[in-house]
């Protein structure tokens, strides 16, 4: 068996053709909507990411800003950077970059964010609207492995799913978005005694790791949905997710690459957020 591919690149494009078009609609009643993004530090890994959220702005008629400050920032001094920009009317979406130096409370600065802004989802305001299923915003990247699942038509609905990982802004919404679906959750680590007894039972599974190979061939339930979060190097320092996709590719009914697969989605959905910012304040 060969899986189909779930084609985050297509997928994002798509929905990136509807974000502009509800951009170009709302500032014809005089909002563009706006996103803040700001990095301090020199990581090289966030330069990229920072780079391509604000070329997402462009590329979909958003206002960006960008803000970069030196690691020797204070905390204090970030603070008021998130203050001043909850109190500008043109940004509706906030986003500081992590990871942060490490002399700054990483939660401490994300909580300094307005809830109404937070469209990378990470405030505790936000999980906690997630939890109850009210409105708020939903991090990005499960937000994206939905819309995935919501491409391919793929009915939750009594199904079992595995996610592998049990980070806050990953594993852990991606397994109430998933059970809000009424789906059957497992959440796994990655050191889960007999993960393979765990992942064979899954119709989906959902690798958010951030090691390669956590998820092997024979791992796999013949027909299931593999979603790959990992973002890796391989040996000859090639971007490869946590999923071995050569061989997984043969069991799976579906898969997701890496490159070209959530990546893209991520980004998508922080536009999608922002837009739906922006749309809430102008209603
Ligand atoms: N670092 C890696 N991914 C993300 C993300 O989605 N949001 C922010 N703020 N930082 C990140």
């Amino acid at each position: 068996m060969t899986a189909q591919l779930i084609d985050g690149n297509a997928l994002s494009k798509q929905l990136r053709t509807d974000v502009a078009a509800r951009v170009t609609a709302l500032k014809a009643k005089g909002v563009t909507p706006g996103l803040a993004v700001i990095l301090v530090g020199d990581n090289p890994a966030s330069q990229v990411y920072v780079r391509n959220k604000v070329k997402a702005c462009e590329d979909t008629g958003m206002h960006s800003v960008l803000e970069t400050w030196p690691a020797t920032m204070t905390e204090a001094e970030l603070l008021a950077r998130v203050d001043a920009m909850n109190n500008d009317a043109s940004i509706h979406g906030i986003l500081v970059q992590l990871p942060l130096p490490a002399h700054m409370n990483a939660q401490r600065v994300i909580e300094a964010i307005s809830p109404e802004k937070d469209v990378d989802g990470f405030h505790i305001a936000s999980a906690g609207a997630l939890m109850t299923g009210l409105p708020g915003f939903w991090p990005c990247t499960p937000y994206g492995c939905m819309k995935m699942l919501e491409s391919i038509g793929y009915e939750l609905k009594g199904k079992h799913a595995v996610v592998i990982g049990r980070s806050n802004i990953v594993g852990k919404p991606m397994a109430m978005l998933l059970l809000q679906q009424n789906a059957t959750v497992t959440i796994c680590h990655s050191a889960t005694k007999d993960l393979k007894a765990m992942t064979l039972q899954a119709d989906v599974i959902v690798a958010a790791v951030g090691k390669r190979n956590v998820l092997t061939a024979d791992m796999v339930k013949p027909g299931a949905v593999v979603l790959d979060v990992g973002m890796n190097r391989n040996d000859e320092g090639k971007l490869c997710g946590d999923v071995d996709f050569a061989g997984v590719k043969e069991v799976a009914g579906w898969i997701t690459p890496v490159p070209g697969g959530v990546g893209p989605m991520t980004i998508t959905m922080l536009m999608v957020n922002t837009l739906e910012s922006a749309e809430r304040r102008a209603a």
